[in-house]
C-alpha cells in the first residue's frame, strides 16, 4: 500500500535490463527528495545489490520471475523495498557474515555494501517462501 510523500513501486522481470531500470529509477526518486549525489550513488548501489541478489540468488538466473522494488518517500527518509518469492535465505545470520556466499564465483560482500551504504537493513526470510529487503536512508540537513 502506498504511503509517504511519495512512493514508486516497479514490478519487473528478473532480467539485467530492468536491474538497470530499477537503479535508474531509485537514482530520480531519491534526486527528487534532495539527497547529495553521494548519497544517490550509495542508494543505486544497494538497489543495485538487493535486486541482483534475488535475481542470482533468489531465482537462480530464472528471467521470467517477478521482482518488485519499492520506494516510500518521508520527510527526512527513503526506504527501499525488494522482494521476491523466490528460494529465500534459511539463516539470514550466515548470509550478513562478510565474504560469506553461497555461490562460489561471489564474493560475499553485496550485503556488506548495503549496510554500509543505509542507515537500517531488515531482512525477512524462510526456505521457499521468498525474501523481502527493506533498507532506509536518511537524509542529512544542509
Ligand atoms: N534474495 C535472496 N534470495 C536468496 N538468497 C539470498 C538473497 N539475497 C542474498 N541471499 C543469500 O545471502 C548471501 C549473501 O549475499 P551477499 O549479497 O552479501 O553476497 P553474494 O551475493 O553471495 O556476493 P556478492 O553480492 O558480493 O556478489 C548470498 O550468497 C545468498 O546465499
Ligand atoms: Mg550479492
Amino acid at each position: 500500500m502506498a504511503k509517504g510523500k511519495n512512493y514508486l513501486r516497479l514490478e519487473f522481470y528478473a532480467k539485467d535490463c530492468n536491474l538497470a531500470a530499477a537503479r535508474l529509477a531509485a537514482a530520480a526518486f531519491s534526486a527528487e527528495m534532495g539527497f547529495s549525489l553521494t548519497d544517490i550513488e550509495e542508494i543505486k548501489v544497494a538497489v543495485s545489490e538487493s535486486v541482483s541478489n534475488a535475481m542470482i540468488h533468489g531465482y537462480g538466473g530464472d528471467e521470467t520471475r517477478i521482482v518488485t522494488l519499492t520506494l516510500s518517500a518521508f520527510e527526512n527518509e527513503l526506504e527501499m523495498v525488494v522482494d521476491d518469492d523466490g528460494i529465500g535465505i534459511s539463516d539470514v545470520e550466515q548470509a550478513l557474515i562478510p565474504a560469506y556466499s553461497a555461490a562460489e564465483d561471489h564474493l560475499g560482500l553485496g550485503f556488506v555494501f548495503i549496510q554500509s551504504f543505509t542507515d537500517a537493513l531488515d531482512i525477512r526470510s524462510a526456505p521457499g517462501e521468498g525474501t523481502s529487503v527493506r533498507m532506509c536512508k536518511r537524509r542529512r540537513g544542509e
